[in-house]
């Protein structure tokens, strides 16, 4: 058997792409609050069009989402029938300081999150939580402009530190930080950054980087001190890239682009820079200012397991000229004419995902844990409004495939897997609700009109059957649509 009988299936959600409720219970708003649907939208979260307010005539998909604030029983309640072993969600910062700078926490916010752990523990399912999804109070963005200023370190220390506190004993797995190398490509999402026009781009997107860096190992030793049964880990926008031709000039860019993204993951996993990074900055002339104690606290704190998440591989060669672009997720890509594409235009290839795990696992030998993967797809309900979304089967069961054989094969070291939307969501990119990964259809479309209504897909039937069986029953021939299947 290759996957082990603790092995941890789920789905994994973000706080700002299902709760809603933005303004409930005394929460603040966050940068991913205001983000606009619509053609704004990525010249906002690149930093490059200030938009720190809800303003008239724009639609905020993050501000009702899926309502998940008011609906966390229905859905848990669903993805306990799944037989999840484990639910990947985010908290929201500015839920639980609502400025990030109060001296103490909403009670209010503190206790929503305590609700749903409660919530999951009844169907005995394993929280792994986010600290930081795309999430900085936007207070902090105006006053400080992010994580470009070394201020968020302590404020983000003192909400982690408050939450790990609050939920010893109810949480273990933690993520510090989602996706931390969007921060190279996406600032403002990643990092609450918003340029100014005498900015060195550079310079600010690594030293915010550093905080980042910074903080996230002093929250993995806070989390150490507050429960040694904790465990933390970083997280990588993963997909590695192949080079376009065997040219050697092409197999280099990858090794470089690659390294756009390693960075992050080799400082937290390593607990030091490497060298490459402080020869960019070198050549660069990027002035990286780092307290004299940096150094220390980022070698005392590796954390102790590598999450990322994978939907595509990426292609680059040294002439990108000579080749069509592709999409994919936030990280640039040419077309890799071996693969097809999703609906969105990202490269489907599980195959790439068996040479991510390998390639992190060969880099770091730490466990790894697939904490996002699926496919975006729309989906068309039937006349009984059911969804037979054999597409997304058909994906998953690729990827599942490619995962056991790295396990099998390969020996690399799985803690889990959550694929990516467990029940439809906002896609972070677009902000459609039309973009859906779901086993669970939520009745909402792209201008926020619709009942909110869950309903199961046939991927409910088959990823209930594929958990049951431990990854055993991939097949979805024998799952009879619209009943319940036994498994
Ligand atoms: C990852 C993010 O980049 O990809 C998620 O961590 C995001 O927040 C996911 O939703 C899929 O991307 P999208 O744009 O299709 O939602």
């Amino acid at each position: 058997m290759a996957f082990s009988k603790d092995f941890l299936w789920g789905g994994a959600t973000a706080a700002n792409q299902v709760e809603g409720g933005v303004l409930e219970a005394g929460r603040g708003l966050s940068n991913i609050d205001v983000l606009p649907f619509g053609p704004d939208r990525l010249a906002v979260q690149k930093g490059e069009l200030k938009m720190l307010d809800w303003q008239e005539g724009y639609y905020y998909p993050a501000k009702e989402a899926i309502d998940m604030y008011h609906h966390y029983k229905e859905d848990i309640k669903l993805f306990a029938e799944m037989g999840f072993k484990v639910f990947r969600m985010s908290l929201s910062w500015s839920r639980i300081f609502p400025t990030g700078e109060e001296e103490t926490a909403n009670e209010a916010g503190l206790k929503f999150y305590d609700d749903i752990f409660d919530e999951l523990k009844k169907y005995q399912i394993e929280p792994l939580v986010t600290i930081a999804h795309f999430d900085v109070p936007i207070h902090l963005v105006k006053k400080y402009g992010g994580w470009r200023n070394r201020k968020l370190v302590d404020l983000y220390l003192r909400y982690a530190q408050t939450v790990l506190t609050r939920y010893q004993g109810k949480v273990r797995y933690w993520i510090t930080i989602n996706e931390i190398n969007v921060l190279v490509h996406q600032p403002f999402v990643g990092g609450g950054i918003v340029f100014e026009e005498t900015d060195n781009r550079q310079e600010v997107i690594y030293q915010a980087a550093h905080h980042q860096l910074v903080a996230s190992a002093l929250v993995t030793k806070a989390a150490h001190e507050i429960d040694k049964n904790n465990r933390v880990g970083c997280m990588l926008a993963g997909g590695s890239h192949y080079p376009y031709t065997c040219r050697p000039e092409d197999y280099q860019e990858a090794i470089k682009r690659d390294r756009e993204g390693y960075f992050f993951i080799d400082v937290q996993a390593r607990g030091k820079y490497p060298n490459y990074a402080l020869k960019k900055f070198e050549r660069e002339k990027l002035t990286i200012v780092m307290a004299p104690q940096d150094e220390a606290i980022l070698a005392a704190s590796p954390v102790d397991f590598v999450t990322f998440s994978y939907y595509c591989s990426r292609t680059v060669s040294a002439h990108p000229e000579d080749s069509e672009q592709a999409t994919g997720n936030i990280i640039p890509s040419i077309k890799n004419d071996y693969l097809k594409s999703s609906e969105w235009g990202w490269q489907i290839d599980p195959l790439g995902l068996r040479n991510s795990l390998n390639q992190l696992y060969d880099r770091y030998q730490k466990p790894l844990f697939i904490v996002e993967n699926g496919v975006g797809a729309i989906d068309q309900p039937d006349e009984t409004g059911f969804i037979d979304d054999e597409y997304r089967i058909e994906y998953l069961r690729e990827h599942i495939k490619a995962m056991k054989a790295a396990i099998e094969i390969d020996g690399v070291e799985l803690l889990g897997y959550t694929s990516w939307g467990c029940i439809d969501l906002i896609a972070a990119s677009t902000g459609q609700m039309s973009k859906r990964y779901g086993y669970i259809y939520v009745d909402r479309d792209d201008l926020g009109n619709g009942s909110l209504k869950r309903s199961k897909k046939k991927s409910f039937y088959w990823y209930q059957r594929v958990i049951h069986s431990n990854g055993e029953k991939l097949d979805s021939k024998s799952l009879s649509i619209k009943e319940t299947v036994r498994v």
